[in-house]
């Protein structure tokens, strides 16, 4: 809510996924990492920078 991120919507389900996939495996990801972790979802809204910005106010709230 605080980023506003999803436009429709279709793609946060696999978003997410992506972002437990992420963590589970590096639990603080630099922002390469992040990127790269989102290149295989796409975003029809084209939301990928709310989405970026979105997965790094997380992690520093999850500090
Ligand atoms: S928010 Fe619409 S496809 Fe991502």
């Amino acid at each position: 809510m605080e980023v506003d991120v999803p436009q429709c919507g279709y793609c946060q389900a696999g978003q997410i996924m992506n972002v437990a996939s992420l963590l589970a495996k590096t639990p603080s990801p630099t922002e390469d990492q992040i990127a790269t972790a989102m290149n295989g979802n796409i975003c029809r809204c084209g939301t990928y920078h709310r989405i970026k910005e979105c997965y790094c106010i997380g992690l520093i709230k999850m500090k």
